[in-house]
């Protein structure tokens, strides 16, 4: 085959499968069998393989998944997304009507839907192509999660370009079904893995999942419930909606009652007094109802508050609560000496799994609810993965039964347990002796955000720990080659990238350094801080309290942290070997800004560029202190436009005003 006829075999066998998936998942029709589908998929994979140039974004094969994101790079929304305020009361949401009512001549109309229980997404289409899925995030910010989203069957990847906006953000909410969720814990409970504690928290895990294969496999699903078109083409949100579900996206069926209209509160309370109990037998989760101004022009009129719209509200229901019998309370020690309280309760079910443990917080909640061994408390299962104790039911107390002792000695190491003023935990002191401090100090310095140590996890830090062969985070720089294989369960391989995953967690950044210590309080954004200013262990090590809250957004807690861990001589002792280890001490030169030309300015950089590649671009901004940002807004300074940028960004910068300056403008700016 040739270069041009295979060019148009890709193209034709992309329509195609778009079109059956389309067909399959959300017209529920079969247009081919299962076996047709495969091999045409094969043929499609073979041929990207062998001309990759015509490979495709948003090619059906993406659908399998196979994509690896080490990183979701942050992007900044350009509408920032909101959270709707949100009451458990029925008076509430007539309140809510009854003021609506007053503040409006016109009749009013509402959209009642379902509140999906998953994680929020945002997706951006051009030309009828899916370009950019972005999580939550903080509302601001959020991840950019294309890859993953992109192996979600129900999510268009590319729609009639003729028929859409040339460009629009549609949101919506990514959930996992019940049926998929409970397959994937039997399989689990068969391999003998824990199991995950709801669907919704498994979403958001599979979502950042860093291999797309897995994503793929996990059958998550999509609803939307709302677009954003920057000129006016709809009236309404329903009317939006519609045009969403004719566009090709997975649009809540009103035939199913998953959306509906509403003209008064008593419609309202109908619809909702239906779900509560109908909820029950749905094939994904909810956790309330949420009800919306169907017109925008009134949407518009009534505006938002800081957080979230007026026109719009959850009534959200109650958490799903169980009683069951207390058999007892142990303890736990954390890494950082805190403990924390643990019910064990009769095995109970609560919201489709089986709880056993509970958490109880601290010795205060003990103390205020006044929670003995042997009562029957009340467990509510809310978002958390980890249920909690509301309360006791004091009818059915035991007569024998005496308020709980707390103890007063760590169930570990025995030392005498210490609680600082002010603060509401017990913690252990003996933080160099005390076992599970070490193992757990241990875990969080190889983990994922810190040292990224591969082929090493919690059970063979304990093993090593139990062998004797690591009493600190600096041993591990120590261990040899038979030492670790003579241990049980060890093979040639696993030994290898064991001691591999540790030499090359020597080149990770001294922020990364910084924080896998375990200071207290300082987590990932403070180590960046001191290390951008310190640029050093030893000028970090030498810092007062003084010259250490002169630092941004570092405070006197966190200055006293610091001082009280370098002055300890074991810590002093430990790092002293870890430097001699060769683990990165100071920031390397390349991390730091050249100069502060750019202090202050936000850049959006854009397309395709000669001299430099889009990411040395936008390392050069930021070691010119300069800022990079996602996307065009009222606060950007400069797009930094290269070939190939898209028509709808170039004219959001020209409406905006903002300057588009060219390679060649921004390497004289910066020399
Ligand atoms: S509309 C201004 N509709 O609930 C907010 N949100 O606190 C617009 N959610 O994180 C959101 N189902 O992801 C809307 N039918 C629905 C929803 C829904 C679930 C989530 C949403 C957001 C949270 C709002």
């Amino acid at each position: 085959m040739n270069t041009e006829e295979a060019q148009k075999r890709i193209q034709e066998l992309s329509q195609l499968l778009h079109k059956y998936n389309r067909h399959y998942y959300l017209l529920n029709e079969s247009l081919v069998s299962d076996q047709e589908f495969d091999a045409l998929l094969r043929e499609l994979q073979e041929l990207e393989n062998h001309f990759p140039q015509f490979k495709n974004e948003n090619s059906p094969t993406q659908r399998v998944g196979g994509a690896l994101s080490d990183k979701f790079e942050k992007v900044k929304h350009e509408h920032p997304m909101l959270s709707l305020s949100n009451t458990y009361s029925l008076e509430e949401i007539q309140d809510w009507e009854d003021r609506l009512r007053k503040s409006s001549e016109e009749d009013l109309e509402y959209v009642l839907e379902l509140k999906y229980d998953g994680v929020a997404i945002s997706m951006i289409y051009e030309n009828g192509a899916l370009v950019r899925a972005v999580t939550r995030g903080d509302g601001q910010t959020g991840e950019d999660v294309t890859k993953n989203v992109r192996t979600i069957s129900t999510v268009p990847l590319v729609l009639d370009a003729n028929a859409v906006p040339e460009r629009f953000e549609i949101r919506g909410e990514i959930f996992f079904p019940l049926k998929e969720f409970n397959e994937l814990n039997e399989m689990r409970q068969l391999e003998g893995l824990e199991l995950y504690a709801n669907p919704r928290n498994t979403a958001s895990g599979t979502l950042k999942n860093q291999d797309s294969k897995v994503v793929a496999s996990r059958g998550l699903d999509c609803f939307l419930y709302s677009i954003h078109v920057g000129e006016k083409r709809f009236e309404s949100h329903f009317e939006a909606l519609q045009a969403a579900r004719e566009w090709g996206f997975k649009a809540p069926p009103a035939e199913k009652k998953y959306v509906a209209k509403a003209k008064n509160v008593e419609e309202i309370m109908e619809f909702i007094q239906y779900w509560d109990e109908a909820r029950k037998d749905l094939p994904f989760e909810i956790d309330g109802i949420v009800i919306k101004v169907n017109t925008f022009d009134l949407q518009e009129m009534l505006g938002m508050t800081a957080k979230s719209p007026r026109w719009a509200i959850a009534y959200k229901f109650k958490a799903a609560q169980v009683s069951t019998l207390l058999e007892d309370i142990s303890y736990q020690v954390g890494r950082t000496g805190a403990i924390t309280p643990v019910a064990h309760l009769k095995a109970v079910h609560l919201a489709g799994t089986v709880v056993k443990r509970a958490s109880l917080h601290n010795a205060d909640q003990i103390e205020k609810l006044d929670i003995r061994i042997g009562d029957t408390v009340f467990v509510e299962k809310g978002g958390e993965i980890i249920p909690k104790v509301l309360g006791v039911n004091l009818a059915l107390r035991p007569d024998n039964s005496s308020p709980h002792e707390y103890i007063d000695h760590c169930p570990e190491c025995q030392t005498a347990l210490i609680r600082r003023e002010g603060e509401a935990q017990h913690y252990c002191p003996n933080e160099n002796h005390c076992p599970p401090q070490i193992t757990g100090r241990i875990e969080h310095f190889i983990s994922r955000k810190a040292m990224n140590i591969d082929g090493l996890g919690g059970e063979t830090v304990e093993q090593l720990w139990k062998a004797g062969l690591i009493e600190s985070c600096a041993d591990l720089y120590h261990l040899n080659y038979d030492d670790v294989l003579a241990l049980e369960r060890m093979a040639e391989k696993s030994v290898q990238n064991l001691l591999n995953g540790i030499d090359a967690s020597k080149s990770q950044a001294f922020e990364k350094v910084l924080f896998a210590l375990g200071i207290r309080y300082v987590g990932e954004t403070v180590a960046k801080k001191l290390a951008k200013h310190f640029k050093n262990m030893d000028a970090l090590q030498e810092a007062d309290v003084e010259a250490l809250v002169s630092v941004d957004e570092i405070g006197e807690r966190i200055a006293h942290s610091l001082r009280d861990y370098f002055e300890d001589p074991e810590h002093q002792k430990m790092l002293e070997d870890l430097k001699v280890s060769g683990l990165q001490f100071e920031v390397e030169e390349s991390d730091l800004p050249q100069s502060d030309q750019l202090e202050g300015k936000s850049f959006v950089v854009s397309g395709v560029f000669s001299v430099y590649s889009r990411n040395e671009i936008k390392a050069l901004i930021e070691q010119n202190g300069g800022k990079n940002v996602g996307s065009i807004s009222k606060k950007t300074d400069y797009v930094l436009a290269g070939d190939k940028m898209g028509p709808s960004k170039l004219k959001k910068a020209e409406d905006l005003g903002i300057p588009i300056i060219s390679e060649q403008d921004f390497i004289e700016m910066i020399s």
